[in-house]
């Protein structure tokens, strides 16, 4: 008794110990960020010049950075607050937009120029900053910082700085990137060291000595827009990721099994496992199985969908095109034009909405739309389930998926199209043959035009690594929609009239001509491009973007949230960004 009683003990000692100095640790970091604030606030308040100005918030998003790991894991809400982008949150649940506020908000008013004008609205956004980060100290004084959860935090933002980090995504205005990404670096080692049997290991010795090297190339601020991006990942960002994970192991720290998107066990960004699509479903009846994709296969290519059996979901989903179709949009059940091009399915999964208005929330709800919508198959899915009902091979399926004797219901139906649609991404494409090193993948031209993609370009401030999508990894919590100003013509003389996410959300001015980011993973299969089909090639894609979107071209665009400056991209740049973006083909 005795002898179990000091064992315990013990024990409990050390884990407190433990978490202590993890909120200890943490709290005086949020100590430093409060003082830099507060000088930025002085710094305002007494009509500092702009270069102090933004001395003093270079400073504080240092601070910032440096506990930005246990932020976003731990504090989700609080993060997007403080550092989301300095656009209005939309929240559909309040159906309203949040007004914007935080870091970038700050950023925007002190960059390219501080105009002393806004003097009142800086100083409101930096008290702002300064209760955020009250928030911080008040929560990092009472969470429990359990050594795996800490572990997988600091693992996701190494996958953080390579996706949203080194690509610019938050600093639009200040391009401090590097700056930035080294004083996250910097505080990934610095909470790995603070436990003495942490720092003692064989993984920490490699952790150490990477984390040395890549924050050594990001203190030099590297040119933005020559930078080798690829290198970088796959020699410092992908490996201390992984490491992390082998420390765990050797640790001999059990891995969370919270269904996270991505699972403990999972070190690489670029693993054909690493997004765990399960995450994003309600619970386990939905969850794919073998029996159920293959149901939804057959029921995907079966034209008793649809009224008089006139078409199947395949009539406009071709597989050769990426499950999209080469027409430039969609033809209605009497040959007419549709509104919009029939988007690819291989990685329909991996938004939080859809369709390009995300109108539907889920791939189940979506299946119900197409099958019943007038134009596009105008089935009754009441009718159709009475004569899947009589077909003894889909009764017999369907007892097989879904383990029951049950009839054949409206849900299922969904689920198993839905899974069959899920199943479509294999992430096998010569880029994550590349990123998982077969350096023969990807040609020199791809390899450059990957790097322009991320830099100069900035495609990948909205198609974000590694689904190449809108939705912002890597907690994958939300799915983005932007403002393009795309075209009706390719003469670009007029703004299409698609009002996109605004449709269905009047109220919210704002999502006037949004729609979602979609993948471009095997684009080269799936033009004609954008929700309207307006460009037949790449080129002429890139055309639009280099030229600043709808606004570069000269068109009267309300808040267009893609940069209107032109990218200044050589006609060479654009040729290398095409063929990359055609090495991101899933192979056979
Ligand atoms: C008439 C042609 C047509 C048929 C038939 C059709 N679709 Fe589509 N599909 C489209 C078009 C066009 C879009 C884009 C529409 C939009 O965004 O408003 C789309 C969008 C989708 C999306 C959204 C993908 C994303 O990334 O958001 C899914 C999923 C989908 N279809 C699945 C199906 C399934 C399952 C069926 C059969 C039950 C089907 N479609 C039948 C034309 C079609
Ligand atoms: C501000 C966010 C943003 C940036 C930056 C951005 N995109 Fe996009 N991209 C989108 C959105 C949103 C769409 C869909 C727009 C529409 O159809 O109206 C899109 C569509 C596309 C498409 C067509 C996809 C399809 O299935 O039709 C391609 C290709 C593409 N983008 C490539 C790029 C490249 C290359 C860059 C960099 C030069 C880039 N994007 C930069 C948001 C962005």
């Amino acid at each position: 008794m005795l002898v179990l009683a000091i064992g315990s003990m013990s024990c409990q000692k050390k884990d407190t110990y433990q978490s202590l100095t993890y909120n200890t640790y943490l709290v005086q970091q949020v100590d430093s960020l409060h003082f830099n604030i507060d000088q930025l606030i002085h710094a305002i308040e007494n009509n500092q010049d702009s270069t102090e100005i933004r001395q003093q918030f270079i400073a504080s998003r240092l601070a910032y950075k440096k506990i930005e790991w246990a932020v976003s894991y731990f504090l989700p809400h609080t993060a997007a607050a403080i550092n989301g982008p300095a656009l209005d949150q939309l929240d559909l649940d309040e159906n309203k937009f949040i007004p914007a506020e935080g870091f970038q908000v700050v950023e925007e008013l002190i960059y390219p120029s501080y105009d002393t004008t806004t003097q009142v609205e800086l100083l409101l956004q930096a008290r702002k900053l300064k209760n955020l980060s009250n928030k911080i100290h008040k929560n990092f004084e009472a969470i429990t910082f359990e050594p795996a959860s800490v572990l997988e935090a600091l693992k996701l933002e190494v996958f953080q700085i390579t996706t949203l980090g080194i690509t610019g995504f938050d600093t639009p205005a200040s391009k401090l990137q590097f700056t930035e990404a080294s004083a996250s670096l910097k505080g990934v080692g610095q909470a790995i060291a603070i436990s003495k049997s942490w720092a003692n290991t064989q993984a920490y010795s490699t952790i150490d000595s990477l984390l040395k090297k890549a924050v050594a190339i990001c203190e030099v601020n590297p040119a933005k827009n020559t930078f080798d991006y690829l290198d970088f990942i796959l020699t410092y960002l992908d490996p201390l990721a992984k490491e992390i994970v082998a420390l765990q192991r050797e640790l001999a720290i059990p891995f969370l099994q919270n269904n996270q998107v991505i699972p403990g066990e999972i070190g690489s960004l670029f693993d054909s496992q690493t997004i765990n699509l399960n995450a994003f479903l309600p619970d386990s009846t939905y969850y794919p199985t073998a029996h159920k994709i293959a149901l939804g296969k057959e029921l995907f290519f079966d034209s008793q969908l649809s009224k008089d059996n006139r078409r199947s979901c395949a009539s406009c989903h071709h597989p050769e095109k990426a499950f999209s179709e080469n027409r430039k949009t969609s033809l209605d059940l009497a040959g007419n034009p549709l509104q919009r091009n029939a988007l690819s399915l291989n990685y329909a999964g991996y938004y939080h909405g859809q369709f390009w208005d995300m109108r539907s929330v889920t791939l189940e709800s979506q299946t119900t739309d197409v099958i019943t919508n007038k134009d596009e198959m105008h089935g009754n899915l009441k009718e159709i389930v009475q004569v899947l009902n009589q077909s003894d091979s889909y009764k017999k399926h369907f007892a097989q998926a879904y383990q029951t004797d049950t009839p054949i219901a409206v849900w299922q139906v969904e689920n198993a199209l839905a899974s069959y649609i899920r199943s479509l991404s294999t992430f096998n494409s010569r880029f994550d043959q590349y990123m998982r090193g077969n350096k023969r993948a990807m040609t020199q031209e791809e390899q450059k035009g990957f790097n322009l993609f991320v830099g100069k370009a900035q495609c990948a401030t909205c198609h974000f690594l590694p689904v190449f999508n809108g939705t912002v990894s890597p907690y994958f919590r939300s799915s983005e929609q932007e403002v393009l100003g795309v075209p009706k013509d390719k003469a670009g003389l007029h703004l299409d009239d698609d009002l996109g996410r605004y449709v269905f959300n009047t109220d919210l001015e704002q999502l006037k001509h949004a729609f979602k980011t979609p993948t471009i993973r095997n684009i080269n299969e799936s033009g004609p491009y954008m929700h309207n089909g307006v460009y037949e090639s790449l080129d002429e894609v890139m055309d639009f973007y280099n030229k600043g979107g709808g606004i570069g071209l000269g068109l009267d665009v309300e808040n267009q949230t893609l940069p209107d400056t032109p990218l200044d991209l050589t006609e060479q740049e654009i040729q290398a960004i095409v063929t990359f973006m055609k090495a991101l083909s899933d192979q056979p």
